[in-house]
């Protein structure tokens, strides 16, 4: 049974720019201390915002063995509470998202007021403290239109993420947009594969047809790693999007937590369709031209977003055992854009809908190939997967940090 020492041993033991030790991507106990480690600890996307339109809306966000409520107030804030009854535990909403005037556990009818106090318990006795009894809260932040839930007693410093994502998003009007599609897939590979994944493109022309029609594989415009150097490209395209207002500029948190780049999209292209023109005639966005290219945002271990002109795309990454994890997509468009005036469904989600599919069946042949005996850790492509060296060690960084409370030398 690998426990803490153990992983620590075999993160000091790995091969810088390569591929991690097979049990980090199989082994259900370094998946427990991921867990704990790493997702119980850090901030993570759980909704957007416009998903909660209302008193009374709610979603819930499970991770790991941990359910969160978020639902809205009367008072219009967003709050975040542990999704277990007071009384004997129950899991209180067991509908992944609605509207409730109050929360009402379905055991005994214990109910709870949208910010969490307790309204209201049967047959208590007269010295029964409701004050006492209230939902369990969990730290809860929206930013820009976004919503952060964090597990830990103590949450980590987020105002310099919170700081750079207002600046960033400030053209995309996410609080006025709305879900127009979501689709959730399970992929059966390690959630760190689905991320080495998504952060290089090194894969794309060999796997993504419609995705390759209007973005670009050259990793100087989005992948992050000082070994892929600059771009004219993307100088030009930043100093444009600039020069109207919008943050644009590649910025990647010291630590690696979190990135932020509006990247040119290949020639004219405004937004991911199969012929390159904007998916929605209504933009939730206020730039004054379609060619924004997209605001790329990741910030780890939860979240990648694609933030265009006309609309935005949110994918939420879940754990669910070592070699299954939940990917999430939401794309987000205008909250008057009207499906069939404004927009065609089938436009606006086929590029991302064959993608997601593309990526998982390119994960699980990964998965499946560091199962069989013949794995070895492989190096990484310095040019092509600088993001996915990033990730890795910010993996290596993060985890070593939490075990340790210091930084991890890595081995050379
Ligand atoms: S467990 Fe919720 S009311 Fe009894
Ligand atoms: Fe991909």
């Amino acid at each position: 049974m690998l426990r803490d020492a153990e992983v620590l041993s075999l993160l000091t033991s790995r091969r810088p720019n390569h591929s991690l030790p097979r049990a980090f991507y199989t082994d259900p106990d370094v998946f427990q201390v991921d867990l704990e480690r790493i997702w119980y600890r850090s901030w993570l996307f759980a909704a957007a915002l416009c998903e909660l339109p209302k008193a009374g809306s709610y979603v819930v966000y499970a991770v790991g063995l941990s359910s969160v409520l978020i639902v809205r107030g009367n008072d219009g804030v967003v709050r975040a509470f542990h999704n277990t009854c007071r009384h004997r535990g129950s899991a209180l909403c067991r509908s992944a998202k609605g509207t409730n005037p109050k929360i009402v556990c379905p055991y005994h009818q214990w109910t709870y007021e949208l910010d969490g106090q307790l309204f209201w318990a049967k047959d208590m006795g007269s010295d029964f403290d409701r004050s006492r009894h209230g939902l369990k809260p969990v730290h809860c932040r929206e930013i820009a239109g976004l919503i952060y839930i964090c597990l830990a007693e103590d949450a980590p410093p987020f105002d310099a993420f919170a700081e750079q994502a207002a600046r960033y998003l400030a053209p995309h009007d996410l609080v006025n947009s709305k879900v127009a599609h979501e689709s959730t897939i399970i992929e059966h590979g390690n959630w760190k594969l689905v991320w080495e994944n998504n952060r290089e493109c090194y894969h794309c022309s060999g796997n993504h047809p419609s995705l390759c029609r209007t973005f670009p594989e050259d990793p100087k415009l989005f992948g992050g790693s000082s070994e892929s150097g600059s771009s004219a490209a993307l100088d030009q395209h930043v100093a444009r999007c600039e020069a109207v207002g919008a943050a644009s500029a590649f910025r990647i948190d010291p630590q690696g937590d979190w990135r932020f780049v509006r990247m040119p999209l290949l020639g004219a292209a405004e937004s991911y369709t199969m012929d390159g023109k904007a998916a929605v005639a209504k933009p939730n966005s206020s730039f004054p031209f379609k060619t924004a290219g997209a605001l790329l945002k990741f910030s780890y271990p939860s979240t990648w977003n694609h933030f265009l002109a006309d609309h935005a795309i949110v994918f939420r990454v879940t754990p669910i055992s070592a070699t299954e994890t939940e990917v999430c997509t939401k794309w987000l468009v205008h909250k008057d854009a009207e499906e069939g005036r404004d927009y065609d469904l089938t436009r606006l989600i086929e590029v991302w809908a064959a993608t997601n599919d593309e990526d998982r069946v390119v994960v699980e042949n990964n998965q499946r190939g560091i199962l069989s005996p013949g794995y070895e850790p492989g190096p990484y492509s310095a040019l092509q997967e600088g993001g996915v060296i990033q990730f890795v060690d910010w993996y290596a960084e993060t985890l070593a940090r939490s075990l340790t409370g210091r930084e991890l030398v890595a081995a050379e």
